[in-house]
């Protein structure tokens, strides 16, 4: 046989240099990405990633009830053209999807926030930067062309959490979100079983987990040491986690998200309502939008899961105020759940954690790039070629008809 003949019947696969490319390519779904993540990281830190709240039930409820709610899909409606795009504060963003807030993210790759926001960037959704960030506001603002908001923790000292807001809106941070469902921590017990700390402690095992995972620790050793960014200098001992979780206000009231909100001035987001009493109380304050969260099952383990709770919050608020929603979402299918159920954008926090431990920018790329393909073909198969046209029809628990 001519080589000519060989090339006519088989296509020779591209070759990649790269190897985050070649690992990423043999990535089809969320879920690679985390077996990737988990291969790559020091066990403590992706605990930290992976992990929920005490016995983790929350946690595991979040994937199960997804997993409970059926699809119902209409046929014949012509989906040659599938639009997946939503408006979201006067915007138009090209998926119902937002990077939530994840704190401490350096750990998980070297270049941190900056590789989030640059992968936002590229697929032109917002980004929320957290409190606990370790790149600062200016520094996140000046890599990304994409629509940044701000996630903040109430401190006890005012002082600095009024400089955070006019820091934030300085560097053109376009809203404000407000997390109310950590007045404390969330005992997340790997943590403690891993003796994680910030900055890292180092013992034997630790040593032992270093000889397995050689590009993360030599990428840790040699960049910038991880700290609280955003707070650094400014709070005394801004680099312990443990001095930083002392400074969270227990005392936070609904008076003070009405001063917040008047501080800000700009679109408000409250994040962690888990009632329709909460949610009509933060609608009557006037808030943009609020956030159906339970931080991923990383605070009061046994809350229900997000899927379950968001119809009633839904109803409850009415149409002056966006609903979002997080925890669990690891497919498109689930962001067309939660669109079915109510919501008009999904938060993903680990999902691109994930990719971000797999491959860094490219890999938050890839998590992104993997929704939006699950998405559009759940909607054409579902029958809707617009978002407004999934609806509660969509969906059903199992068992029900
Ligand atoms: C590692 C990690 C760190 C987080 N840090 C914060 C934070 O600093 N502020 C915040 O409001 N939420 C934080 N969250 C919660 C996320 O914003 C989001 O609510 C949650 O990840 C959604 O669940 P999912 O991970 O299943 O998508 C964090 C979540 C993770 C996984």
């Amino acid at each position: 046989m001519r080589p000519s003949e060989i090339r006519a019947l088989l296509a020779f696969r591209r070759p990649r240099w790269s190897p985050t490319e070649r690992r990423l390519d043999r990535c089809f779904t969320v879920e690679d990405l985390r077996r990737v993540a988990r291969r790559r990281l020091p066990r403590a830190v992706f605990d930290y990633v992976d992990g929920g709240t005490e016995d983790e039930v929350t946690m595991r409820r979040n994937r199960a009830a997804f997993e409970e709610l059926e699809l119902e899909p209409r046929v014949l409606r012509d989906v040659s053209e599938v639009d997946p795009s939503v408006e979201l504060f006067g915007r138009r963003i090209p998926l119902p999807v937002v990077l939530a807030p994840t704190g401490m993210t350096r750990l998980t790759h070297w270049e941190g926030e900056l590789a989030v926001a640059r992968a936002a960037s590229q697929v032109g959704l917002p980004y929320v930067l957290s409190t606990m960030a370790t790149v600062s506001i200016e520094r996140v603002a000046a890599a990304s062309r994409a629509p940044l908001w701000f996630q903040l923790y109430m401190w006890r000292d005012r002082g600095l959490c009024r400089e955070l807001v006019a820091r934030a809106r300085e560097a053109g941070y376009e809203a404000l979100v407000l997390t109310v469902d950590t007045p404390v921590a969330g005992a997340r017990e790997r943590d403690f079983r891993n003796g994680f700390t910030i900055p890292p402690s180092i013992g034997l095992r630790t040593l032992l987990d270093g000889a397995r995972r050689p590009s993360w620790w030599w990428r840790f050793l040699t960049s910038e040491a991880i700290g609280f960014d955003n707070v650094r200098g400014r709070a005394e001992g801004s680099a312990s986690l443990a001095f930083v979780a002392t400074q969270f206000d227990a005392s936070v009231t609904w008076d003070d998200v009405a001063w917040l909100a008047g501080e800000w001035g700009g679109p408000f987001v409250l994040k962690g309502v888990m009632t329709p009493a909460d949610a009509k109380q933060a609608a009557a304050l006037g808030v943009g939008a609020i956030v159906v969260s339970n931080h991923g099952g990383r605070q009061l383990d046994h809350v229900p899961a997000t899927i379950d709770a968001l119809p009633r919050i839904a109803d409850a608020v009415g149409d002056g105020t966006t609903v979002l929603f997080d925890s669990g979402v690891r497919r498109g299918v689930d962001v067309a759940k939660a669109l079915a159920s109510g919501a008009r954008a999904v938060l993903v926090g680990r999902a691109y954690l994930y990719g971000l431990g797999a491959g860094g920018e490219a890999g938050v790329v890839k998590a992104v790039r993997i929704l939006d393909g699950e998405l559009r073909r759940a909607m054409s198969l579902m029958g809707a070629r617009r978002v407004a046209d999934i609806v509660p029809g969509h969906v059903r628990r199992r068992g029900e008809w």
